[in-house]
């Protein structure tokens, strides 16, 4: 087994670059199956999670291969249309397959999706916007079956705007006749991403960043060249880690545009924000203020993805903050491995108040989820002494070369083999 072996205490400094978005490249490697020729990706992260989207083309008779950070995808003798359980089983985005195999070969099964376990993560708004569009969709034994001789256009009225759902409902509606519309579609930018890879294949997609998406689909759809957009993420968790540690750090290939509610918080608690073209510096120094309430939102609001690195930044900050998860019902179990470096947190349901203490002590931590584990680094990076964090197969699946990145900033930490 694999742990991250941390000592923490020192200030990070340096430049790091910025790698292509996890939660823009697996939709759109799903979109790739809608191609009749080859797409060539590039700025796409060597994470686990793109591994599992290529052994899915695989399974589903598609061509990759990988060239560094370009993926070369070609579906145009794809033949399969069901993605079995031991590979939808280990991520969520295994779900955003189902309306673009349902639309390339009339029919998909997949079995039910893995992923972080935040909560109960529901697939009903997916296979409601499929029905919408005319496809029998039955539940048979833990796989999702679908099938449709042809897709309607409809009108695809989202109860909540999740961002999976809007996804799979664009992919669909490239099949079919018509100009299918999604109401209270979600607005963050990896749907804008995948928009933009699908007009690159000749879509017509209007709407995509807004609440109403239209899809003119029933064109079949060409092979494209296009470049992932920056991980907001990713950013997220450097500009947290500089946050927690003090110092100054630089990311290049960045997009601010996409981490506005972030950067805001990050100055109001003290940081120093600087902005240029595709770079963002932060610099720190001296105790963070607390921010008095950070809600997790819908995009444009606060990203739940950046939640957890956010508190781990804020542990030692001087006074109370309050964060409050909308999004995911269970997505505050870091807080409990948190509290063992001496973090003063109380949760109650989906709320944790969080008052800053002097210091944090190295300790034992389990990482649970992706965007946790992230959080336990970066606290761990700013603790006293030394820290092991167990649990890095679920950080591996959605950071490309995050211990290098962190090393090169002078962080201490290495991975470490034990039986
Ligand atoms: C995506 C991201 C994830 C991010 C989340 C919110 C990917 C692969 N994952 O997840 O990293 O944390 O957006 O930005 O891009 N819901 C339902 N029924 C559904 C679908 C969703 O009730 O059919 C609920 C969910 O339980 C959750 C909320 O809607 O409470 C948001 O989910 P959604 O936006 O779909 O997130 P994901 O696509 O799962």
């Amino acid at each position: 087994m694999q742990i991250l072996s941390v000592t923490g205490g020192a200030p990070l400094y340096g430049t790091v670059p910025i790698h292509g978005a996890k939660n823009s490249v697996l939709p759109i490697l799903a979109a790739a199956v809608l191609c009749r020729s080859p797409c060539v990706l590039h700025n796409c992260p060597q994470i686990e999670d793109v591994d599992t989207a290529l052994e899915i083309l695989k399974c589903l008779g598609c061509r990759s291969e990988r060239r560094g950070g370009s993926l070369f995808v070609d579906a145009s003798g794809m033949y399969g249309c069901e993605i079995p359980v031991e590979l939808a089983g280990k991520m969520r985005s295994s779900i955003v397959f189902l309306g673009p195999v349902l639309a390339r070969r009339g029919k998909a099964r997949l079995a039910l999706p893995g992923g972080c376990p935040l909560g109960a993560r529901p697939i009903d708004l997916h296979l409601m916007a499929l029905r919408a569009m005319g496809a029998e969709v039955e539940m048979e034994g833990g796989h999702v079956c679908a099938k449709a001789q042809t897709l309607a256009p409809a009108k695809i009225a989202l109860p909540f705007p999740s961002v999976g759902a809007t996804e799979n409902a664009m992919l669909a509606a490239t099949g079919c006749t018509g100009c299918p519309e999604i109401w209270n579609a979600a607005r963050e930018p990896e749907i804008v991403d995948l928009a933009g890879f699908l007009t690159a294949c000749g879509a017509k997609i209007a709407g995509a960043g807004t609440g109403r998406v239209t899809v003119k689909g029933g064109q079949p759809l060409t092979g494209a060249t296009y470049t992932i957009l920056p991980d907001r993420i990713e950013t997220a968790t450097f500009l947290c880690a500089c946050a927690a540690c003090g110092g100054a750090v630089t990311l290049r290939q960045a997009s601010a545009e996409t981490c506005r509610p972030l950067i805001a918080l990050l100055r109001e608690s003290g940081c120093t924000v600087n902005e240029r073209h595709d770079v963002l510096r932060i610099s720190c120094a001296g105790r963070l203020k607390a921010l008095e309430r950070v809600t997790t939102g819908p995009y444009p609001g606060f990203p739940t993805d950046a939640q957890a690195p956010l508190m781990a930044a804020l542990l030692r900050a001087e006074g109370r903050t309050e964060f409050v998860e909308t999004i995911f019902e269970n997505r505050l179990r870091h807080a409990e491995q948190l509290r063992k470096m001496g973090a003063d947190i109380c949760v109650d349901g989906r709320k944790a108040v969080v008052t800053g203490v002097e210091r944090l002590n190295g300790a034992e931590l389990l990482a649970e989820d992706l965007r946790g584990g992230a959080a336990l680094v970066i606290a761990a990076l700013s603790a006293e002494g030394k820290s092991s964090v167990s649990g890095v197969k679920h950080i591996k699946r959605g950071y490309d070369r995050l211990e290098e990145n962190l090393k090169s900033l002078g962080a201490d930490i290495k991975t470490v083999e034990i039986s």
